[in-house]
């Protein structure tokens, strides 16, 4: 089965060919990061004139790359939400458009939801079930996820996203957008225990997350302090940050895992490519005989893999997607409803 996906939720315009859920065929990622970087953050209307451009040339391209001509295809997924809703437009109308021309179903995949099947991905793949950290740039959650089609959203972020708050001190800090990896780089320079910064774990036995606390403890320590010496310890601030950031996302996670009795735990998101986070996840993991999966690093940002692999588990599927279905920007609330338990 050869599922055509595609992702146009904020500022990435990439297609897949996969087969069978988990042989990637092609994969093809047109970042728009140099325009957006002008401005410090992605300006929607831009983003969703980039997607205009790129989305036919970049569908081409997954295509031949997998050397699949479009009937040769059985069914195409597009992300539906959430995210920009200009940006959505222009993958999710191409994909309704596709499917009709070509005859295929249409899979309409949500895109938190693509992010969290990335971990069958991750070598090993996670096995049901799993409790995963979704950390991007607009989302953090902590899921619980029993079986395909099962899962349950433990707590969220109640303010900032953890990759919007690395990219707001990257910004603060001077270093660009998006700050993520920048950050990670220059926090393996500095001394974590220089600077110590908030570490905001709310109620520590739940799971419900707040970043802007540790952005703002950033930003009233720049402000309250000479530039000179700021700049001078630029590698010192990240460390600090990143250290109390890494400290709530590992905690959380495996207190889910204690709560739900799994041994095996995911990250998904971008900020799953964080080499801070990675390394103290690894260590714990090993030291509670935990099993980690994490997604290969081309797929935990944005891609189109993880919708059609995601999609899979949807074919046959009676509720169909019909073409008068729209885009929606913000949670599914079936989807993303947390039980507190
Ligand atoms: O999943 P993603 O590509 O897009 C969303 O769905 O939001 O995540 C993008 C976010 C950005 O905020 C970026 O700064 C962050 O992931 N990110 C990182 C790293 N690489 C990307 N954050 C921390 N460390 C990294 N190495
Ligand atoms: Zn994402």
């Amino acid at each position: 089965m050869r599922i055509l996906g595609i992702e146009t939720s904020c500022d990435e315009t990439a297609a897949a060919v996969v087969a069978d859920g988990t042989q990637i065929l092609s994969s093809v990622v047109a970042s728009q990061v140099d325009v957006h970087h002008r401005y410090g953050g992605v300006v929607p209307e831009l983003a969703s004139r980039m997607h205009l451009e790129a989305i036919v040339p970049v569908v081409q391209q997954a295509l031949s790359e997998a050397s699949l001509k479009p009937e040769m295809l059985d069914a195409v997924a597009a992300t539906q939400g959430p995210g920009l809703v200009g940006a959505l437009l222009v993958g999710f109308s191409f994909a309704k458009a596709f499917a009709y021309a070509h005859r295929l179903p249409l899979l309409a995949m949500d895109h938190l939801e693509g992010h969290l099947y990335s971990a069958l991905l991750s070598d090993p793949p996670s096995v049901f079930p799993f409790v995963a950290l979704l950390a991007s740039g607009g989302h953090t959650g902590i899921y619980y996820l029993k079986a395909r089609g099962d899962y349950q959203l433990l707590g969220q972020t109640r303010d900032d996203a953890a990759g919007e708050a690395y990219d707001k001190v990257a910004k603060m800090l001077g270093l660009g957008y998006p700050g993520g990896a920048v950050i990670d780089r220059l926090a393996q320079q500095g001394d974590p225990q220089k600077i110590v910064f908030t570490r905001p774990y709310l109620d520590k036995e739940r799971f419900d997350f707040s970043f802007s606390g540790i952005k703002t403890a950033v930003q009233r320590y720049i402000a309250s302090n000479p530039e000179t010496w700021v700049a001078a310890h630029r590698a010192d601030i990240a460390a600090g940050f990143q250290a109390a950031v890494v400290d709530v996302l590992v905690h959380k996670l495996l207190h889910a895992a204690k709560i739900k009795r799994c041994r095996h735990v995911a990250v998904v998101g971008g900020v799953a490519a964080n080499q801070g986070l990675r390394d103290r996840l690894a260590e714990a993991a090993a030291h509670k005989k935990l099993c980690l999966h994490i997604p290969p690093m081309a797929l935990c940002g944005d891609n189109a893999v993880m919708i059609a692999s995601a999609a899979h588990h949807y074919l046959g599927d009676p509720k169909s997607t019909s073409l008068q279905d729209d885009v929606y920007s913000r949670h599914r609330r079936t989807v993303c409803e947390p039980d507190g338990s």
